[in-house]
């Protein structure tokens, strides 16, 4: 079975593609390298540099003939939502367009799309169920939501079958430290450079962090599920970025005292969400707790070529 996965060159497309690749799928990338990195990138996969608004991309599909699309490749910053809202709105649902518009062409089976807890903005009841109702905050939050009603209606019209996986907090190794990456590879870097980290707000906002493997696991299973639908994928655990600084610390043996500065606009105070629904529709569970995760970043070199 081919897979095409766009932003594969990314931090959680790149962990998709290697666990397919170790799976024996057939994998093609489709990436423009604007946020992606070349050692990301798994030797086994065939890589089109493409945009994924462009004319091109249907050229790679005829080529490809993928039999499935995940479909990771986005605008991913909040913050670069509210500077600049075309430019989001053009990535994340125009650019979604043009792919289910490739895979019509080509008769894709299925499509596994990552939503956001953006959607939710802020939340109504804790822990986030997949009924909790939607409420966007951000233009990040609307496009990455938009894009669901897309998929119902290209399922309703040409019968391309989707799973919607709407992550927590992803973290994991090759995740971005610059600018507004994940705040996990944010303080990492920090305290391994011996500089101060600073934490939006007072540190007791809530999140739940989700480690990269389980959400390249979830992606599988969704592809060999015969499911549609909405899924959050999350651990349901409650952790304050206090908490978190303090975890990252304890495995890196250090200690240090952050400087606190205001809270973000656009920034969701507390969330954590429930993963009962595709535990019990596709048997997905998170495998990895936090320090287990954070020990792997510690651990990881790059392992290809
Ligand atoms: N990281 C998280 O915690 C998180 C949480 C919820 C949802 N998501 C979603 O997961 C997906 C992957 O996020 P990530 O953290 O791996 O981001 P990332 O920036 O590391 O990866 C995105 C990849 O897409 C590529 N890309 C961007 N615009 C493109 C375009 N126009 N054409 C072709 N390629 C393009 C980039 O070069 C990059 O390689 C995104 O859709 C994001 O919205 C991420």
């Amino acid at each position: 079975m081919k897979v095409l996965v766009t932003g594969g060159a990314g931090f959680i497309g790149s962990h998709i593609v290697d666990m397919l690749i170790d799976n024996d799928y057939e994998v093609c990338i489709v990436d423009n390298m604007s946020h992606g990195e070349k050692q990301n990138i798994n030797s086994k996969a065939k890589v089109y540099k493409v945009d994924i608004r462009s004319p091109k991309l249907k050229e790679v599909f005829q080529i490809e003939k993928p039999d499935y699309v995940i479909h990771e490749a986005a605008q991913i910053c909040v913050n670069n939502s509210l500077i600049n809202p075309l430019e989001d709105a053009d990535i994340n649902i125009m650019g979604t367009i043009n792919i289910l518009e490739s895979c019509k062409t080509v008769n894709v089976k299925k499509i596994i799309y990552p939503a956001s807890a953006a959607i939710f903005g802020n939340p109504k009841y804790l822990p986030i169920d997949e009924k909790h109702p939607l409420d966007m905050i951000s233009p990040y939050g609307v496009s990455k939501h938009t894009v669901e009603h897309y998929l119902n209606v290209y399922k309703y019209l040409y019968g391309i079958d989707y799973i919607c996986l709407r992550y927590s907090n992803v973290y994991g190794p090759r995740q971005d430290s610059s600018g507004e990456g994940g705040v996990v590879s944010i303080f990492f870097d920090r305290l391994k450079k011996g500089k101060t980290p600073v934490i939006y707000g007072n540190g007791k906002q809530i999140r739940d962090f989700v480690y990269v493997e389980d959400v390249a696991r979830a992606n599988m299973m969704s592809l060999e599920s015969h499911k549609s639908g909405m899924y959050n994928v999350c651990t349901n655990v409650k952790t304050t970025v206090n908490k978190l600084l303090e975890c990252i610390e304890k495995i890196l043996n250090v200690n240090v005292q952050p400087i606190h500065l205001e809270s973000r606009k656009g920034d969701i105070r507390d969330s954590y969400m429930s993963y009962d629904k595709i535990y019990e529709e596709l048997g997905w569970k998170p495998k990895y707790k936090l320090d287990m995760g954070i020990r792997k970043i510690e651990n990881y070199t790059c392992n290809f070529n």
